[in-house]
């Protein structure tokens, strides 16, 4: 299959290039448009594995850049559901069949696909974003795709409306009142606590720890947590180019990397990059006292604002793993050494992110401070006794005894 790719830049849709994908296997290739090219603002769409020259770029399955605009595991089941009840043509040979089936209007970031220059659009809309008010609506549809009993409305709904982005937890692409675009995050009939809750008091208590966190909201709906994450990817009517740590670094999804990776891409890479460096081992710090173990190469993102440089974007999917259930370690490694993780490694490789040791202890109290109120915070949240209960362990662990060690607190 060829697809054109387009890029909506500065108030343009812009061709970028063209799309191929093998009918045998998974390979792909990717060559720019020549008027893509020849532009003084042209810019890789995805900088390690497609750097911007003339003729074909090659690899044995789709490039990352175009990974990270499509479906993971929730919106798998999606389309996989939606083309077993014939809602959808099918069949699904190539991940790209996946990226294609996902709803153009509200896909992330600024890419958008046609199979012709002139062609509309995939996934074509076929309506509006569902607007908040629907979001009863959106979890029913989502309960019953867990239950395996959804109708093809449900899917519709799901699916072709509210686009499912990335990512594993139930979600759904929602308009809020003020016309932003926004994801509702939904829990699942089998978690065993309050995710969204989790999720909503670890962005509140990150943002008090001077993270820049995405906008966030928890909600109660038919009495079940949802969280409200508005999209950074958007601005007005404008789309921003996105990329995950997993493409910026040329990574395989699973393949863990490394903070420090991330440190050296964002020196290659980066836009405010002392800024960016320095927020990136807050980031780390608060990860490591919040149990924040999810915190995997998709869960970090990048954004374009100026041709060619990638910002961090604002923090998202921050979800504190209680001591019962984590898992030994934390999914993105310090550094590229085996070594367990612990304040004194984030401390050893603190040169690598800009800081001095001054801006250093400067941090690590802040992360502290702001920890040390997720009871206060939670319950200010409406967050109830027994799931605070549940988080307690997440939030009082080895590592903030390290960090009470090292500052003498
Ligand atoms: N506020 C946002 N604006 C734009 N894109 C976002 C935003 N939050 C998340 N995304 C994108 O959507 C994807 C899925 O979101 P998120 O990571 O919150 O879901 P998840 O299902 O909890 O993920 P995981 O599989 O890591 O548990 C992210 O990987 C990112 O690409
Ligand atoms: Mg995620």
């Amino acid at each position: 299959m060829t697809v054109e790719v387009s890029i909506d830049w500065k108030k343009e849709v812009l061709p970028v290039g063209r799309l191929h994908t093998s009918e045998r296997n998974s390979a792909t290739s990717f060559e720019y448009a020549s008027e893509w090219i020849k532009r003084s603002d042209a810019f890789a769409i995805d900088p390690t594995a497609l750097p911007l020259r003339a003729g074909a770029h090659h690899a044995s399955s789709l490039f990352g850049v175009f990974q990270d605009c499509g479906p993971d595991r929730w919106g798998r089941v999606l389309i996989e559901r939606s083309v077993r009840k014939g809602m959808h043509p099918g069949p699904l040979r190539h991940d790209l069949d996946y990226v294609l089936a996902l709803e153009d209007n509200s896909r992330v970031g600024a890419l958008r696909f046609s199979h012709d220059k002139a062609g509309t659009f995939l996934a074509h809309s076929v309506g509006k974003v569902p607007p908040l008010l629907r979001i009863g609506t959106l979890l029913n549809a989502s309960n019953a795709v867990h239950e395996e009993t959804e109708t093809a409305e449900d899917l519709r709904y799901l699916l072709d409306l509210g686009s499912p982005l990335g990512g594993a937890r139930p979600k759904s692409a929602i308009m809020l009142n003020d016309g932003r675009l926004a994801i509702a995050k939904f829990s699942k009939p089998d978690d065993t606590r309050d995710i969204a809750a989790g999720e909503i008091l670890a962005l509140t208590l990150a943002k008090k720890a001077g993270v820049n966190v995405a906008e966030h909201q928890l909600l109660s709906v038919q009495r079940k947590s949802v969280s409200l994450i508005t999209r950074f990817d958007r601005s007005g009517d404008q789309r921003i180019p996105f990329l995950s740590g997993n493409t910026l670094l040329g990574l395989a999804s699973n393949d863990p990397g490394a903070y420090t990776l991330l440190a050296d891409g964002i020196r290659q890479f980066g836009d405010h990059i002392e800024q960016d460096l320095q927020e990136m081992w807050r980031r780390l710090i608060f990860s490591l006292l919040a149990s924040n173990y999810d915190d995997h190469l998709r869960n970090h993102g990048f954004l374009m604002f100026k041709p060619g440089r990638w910002a961090l974007s604002p923090a998202y999917d921050l979800n504190p793993v209680p001591g019962t259930e984590r898992s030994r370690t934390p999914e993105t490694p310090i550094s590229e050494e085996l070594v367990a993780p612990s304040i004194e490694m984030a401390l050893e490789v603190a040169s690598r992110f800009a800081l001095t040791t001054t801006e250093v202890k400067k941090i690590l109290k802040e992360v502290y401070q702001a920890i040390s109120k997720w009871q206060e915070v939670g319950k200010k949240l409406g967050i109830k006794a027994t799931t605070l209960h549940a988080y307690a362990s997440a939030f009082e662990n080895p590592f903030v005894t390290e960090v009470q060690k090292i500052m003498r607190i």
